[in-house]
């Protein structure tokens, strides 16, 4: 037997003194800095208001706008250290930000799958692990000195247009699948200890930011016209779940102005909404320079000071950007804004600071102080990015069926197209420098023998030089994969799209090499939007179709997991493919979710718009059957309404009562449904259940509406019963034009899988 000091032991005991060495210093209440370390802002013992009441108290106003910008000034005097509150981890630790570099003891982060991916495995508890392990990543990289503590992600805007270069970072349509993942990421990044933080999230763009750059139609410039009941149920719906299901630390106000105001100026939203309505605990930041864009780009005020004054004065907290630096001062000089307003605003930042241990001074015994080098890209980790990708591909067509393959007789696979060794492709944007990559060739290469070719030297496909060798490759494999789609230099951000279509060649391309392929042919897309393949949805040559997203640094290991059945495909589609014509028929501009048939306005999402598509939303297929089995529902649920209300005919217009008017809190229905996996392999499933409104409200309603989601694996012909809760006043409830939450009483149906369901909602009146 070797010594217990195996010549291992002893480096990593060397690596940990090695490490101990390099470790930051604190960032302000510095035990070896007596005269400031005993301050009472020092004092983790004190209640944390009382905490940031001394500090602010002891600041002077030069010192308080240094603190109101990303690139935060050091107060030397006071053993406080500059701060750079500029991080983003959309899916893993990202350099995006100037907070965070990699390099030294950590050169790289877990890359996961882009999140649009990641929402298509309709599984809240991989968000949250995935958020778990950015922010293990994340604390270790500030623990060594790289990293910073506040991350500016998730992105949950809706993807309200299929165009959006950046839809590929949100989670999709669906208000209250946005909404889900945003509590649930933001829950992993958080922590779930209420008070301290372990890395502070923030929701963003705040409100009703969707458009990037449109036929010249640009985001510093745009103006939403956003409806009442639009921002009611679509695009506020995110932000308030974030907000207060996910307890977030900091929400970020966009460029764009919602009906005339920019969203960093306006008290409604930040103050009144977030803050008033929802009880945001946290600070609100800008997104980049947003304060310097409405005054500059969109001369919102006439002088700079106005900017900052209405900036601080509608709730702003923090500029990313060094306007409120420079403007601030004199803002408070010309008597456009108090003191006291910089004071509230720092009391925020403060605040999350605390709450995430910065002026602890040095804290042994700090429940993240221990992570380091050896929890970034962790073998552990490198397995949960490659589980999230397995999780999000979704099938999208298999006939025959002739997926999975088989090793026994697909022994040659020629695997082609402009993303078939795709590496940061995988990633999308707002991505780090991964652990390590591997491609679909790769991936494709640990099973079976491979013949590669590009097809085109790169997605925009120019020319049909190379379809020669890609048509030879697939003459001669038994099997033929293409793996086509899009990446950053087709849809971005500061690029969205014009068209739905493969880009270039590539149609021609995958058409004729599935006419020469002496195998089955199946096509994998990687985009972050929907693309209209059309084309190959109808090729009976093309027998299998799968959409993998940006499936981060594992997505080649996951892809060919999938392809060859030793993982089995669960993804759901988090938004609508449309065909190409959809997008003639609207202007990105036009914020309206609900359709207009007298103007020819289609309506957006699945939600509102009812014609053709390409797949829907929430479309996947399997490997095997499910069956479902309604156990139990109920048929009719009475509402309780406050008596001397309810005759009230604006309380209870059409049919439908106001939401703050039914004693509805706690009213919750539950399903039970049993699920079997009629087939031969074990399989994951995803139920989604939609509930539809009852008829009569129409001018209000969605067609229908996602209200629950649940994932479970089966065994092949294995059984489970799923019990499902609806909150009724949350979920079946619809806004009306003036912006008011209702419940329709009568008839609503839910559709849980293949089940229809109905059941009657009557109002029961208290006296
Ligand atoms: C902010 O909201 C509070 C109550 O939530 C209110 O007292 C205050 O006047 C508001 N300030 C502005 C500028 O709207
Ligand atoms: C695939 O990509 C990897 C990593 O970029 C590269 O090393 C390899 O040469 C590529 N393979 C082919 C066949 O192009
Ligand atoms: C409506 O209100 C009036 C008093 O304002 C009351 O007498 C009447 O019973 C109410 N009707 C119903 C249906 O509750
Ligand atoms: C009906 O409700 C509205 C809004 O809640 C209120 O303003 C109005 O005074 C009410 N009318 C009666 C007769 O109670
Ligand atoms: C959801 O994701 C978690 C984390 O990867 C995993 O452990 C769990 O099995 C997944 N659920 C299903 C039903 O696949």
């Amino acid at each position: 037997m070797a010594s217990i000091f195996s010549p291992l032991t002893i480096i990593f005991f060397f690596l940990l003194v090695l490490w101990g060495g390099e470790a930051r210093d604190p960032f302000a209440c510095d035990p070896k800095n007596a005269a400031t370390s005993s301050l009472p802002f020092c004092k983790a013992s004190l209640a944390i208001a009382e905490r940031v009441k001394d500090l602010i108290g002891r600041l002077t106003m030069e010192e308080k706008v240094g603190l109101l910008v990303n690139n935060a000034a050091a107060v030397p005097r006071l053993g406080i250290k500059g701060y750079e509150w500029w991080s983003e981890a959309l899916h893993g630790v990202s350099n995006v930000g100037p907070g965070t570099k990699f390099g030294g003891q950590f050169p790289a982060a877990t890359s996961f799958p882009q999140v649009i991916t990641t929402a298509a495995s309709f599984n809240a508890s991989l968000w949250e692990a995935i958020g778990r392990v950015a922010s293990d990543e994340a604390r270790a990289m500030y623990n060594g000195g790289t990293g910073g503590l506040t991350y500016w992600s998730p992105n949950v805007n809706i993807f309200r247009d299929p165009r959006w270069g950046r839809g590929q970072e949100t989670p999709g349509e669906d208000p209250i699948l946005a909404g889900k993942y945003a509590g649930s990421y933001v829950r992993g990044l958080q922590g779930s200890d209420g008070k301290r933080l372990k890395v502070a999230a923030s929701c963003k763009h705040f409100t009703a930011y969707d458009l990037d750059n449109w036929k010249g139609v640009d985001r510093f410039h745009f103006n939403a016209e956003v409806s009442k009941q639009d921002m009611e149920d679509t695009f506020n719906v995110p932000f308030r779940m974030c907000v207060k299901e996910g307890k977030v630390a900091s929400v970020m106000c966009s460029y764009n102005q919602v009906n005339g105001v920019p969203t960093c100026a306006d008290p409604i939203l930040l103050n009144t909404t977030l803050r008033g309505l929802w009880g945001l605990n946290g600070y609100i930041v800008s997104d980049c320079d947003s304060v310097g864009v409405f005054y500059n780009a969109q001369h919102y005020t006439s002088t700079p000071e106005q900017a900052a004054a209405a900036a601080i004065q509608a709730g702003l907290d923090l500029d990313c950007g060094p306007f409120l630096a420079q403007h601030t001062h004199n803002a408070v000089k010309k008597g456009l804004l108090r003191e006291a307003h910089v004071n509230g605003a720092l009391a925020n930042t403060l605040t999350v600071q605390m709450r995430l241990g910065m002026y602890d001074g040095e804290q042994p015994g700090h429940p993240y102080a221990n992570l380091g080098p050896k929890d970034v890209c962790s073998p552990s980790n490198q397995d949960l990015a490659h589980e999230a990708a397995r999780q999000g591909i979704v099938l999208l067509k298999n006939k025959g069926p002739s997926l999975p393959l088989s090793t026994r007789r697909h022994r040659t696979l020629a695997v082609i197209g402009p993303n078939s060794n795709a590496t940061v492709t995988m990633i999308g944007n707002y991505a780090g420098i991964a652990c390590g990559y591997t491609s679909p060739l790769q991936g494709i290469g640990k099973y079976t023998k491979t013949i590669h070719e590009l097809g085109c030297s790169n997605v925009a496909c120019t020319d049909d030089k190379q379809f020669g060798r890609a048509i030879n490759a697939a003459q001669q494999a038994d099997a033929t994969v293409l793996v086509m789609g899009l990446d950053q230099s087709i849809e971005a951000e500061t690029v969205d799209r014009v068209g739905l279509l493969l880009p270039g060649h590539q149609q021609d391309l995958v058409s004729k090499v599935a006419s020469a392929s002496k195998g089955p042919t199946i096509l994998v897309i990687m985009s972050g939007g929907p693309v209209d393949i059309t084309f190959a949805k109808n090729d009976p040559r093309i027998q299998g179709i799968f959409w993998a997203g940006y499936p981060g640094q594992a997505g080649g290991a996951a892809i060919a997991d999938i392809l060859f059945g030793t993982s089995s495909p669960g993804g759901k589609l988090p938004m609508t493919w449309y065909p190409e014509g959809y997008v003639e028929k609207l202007a990105m501009t036009n914020m309206a979710m609900r359709s207009k048939r007298s103007k020819g306005y289609p309506g957006r999402t699945y939600r509102f718009y009812s014609g053709p598509v390409v797949y829907s939303f929430g479309y996947g297929l399997y490997y095997t059957h499910f069956v479902h089995t309604l156990v139990s529902a109920p048929k009719v649920v009475s509402i309780p309404v406050d008596g001397h209300r309810h005759n009230n005919s604006s309380n209870i217009a059409n049919n439908a009562v106001k939401v703050t008017h039914a004693r509805c809190a706690k009213l919750s229905i539950s399903l039970q449904v049993d699920v079997k996996n009629v087939g031969s392999r074990d399989a994951t499933h995803t139920l989604l259940v939609f509930s539809a409104p009852p008829a009569g409200n129409a001018q209000w309603a969605p067609h229908k509406q996602l209200v629950a989601f649940h994932k479970l694996h089966l065994p092949a012909k294995a059984q489970d019963r799923v019990r499902i809760n609806i909150h009724v006043c949350k979920l079946l409830s619809v806004v009306d034009r003036s912006g008011t939450r209702r419940v329709p009483m009568g008839l609503h149906t839910l559709h849980i899988a293949d089940i229809k369901h109905t059941l009657t909602l009557h109002p029961h009146i208290n006296s």
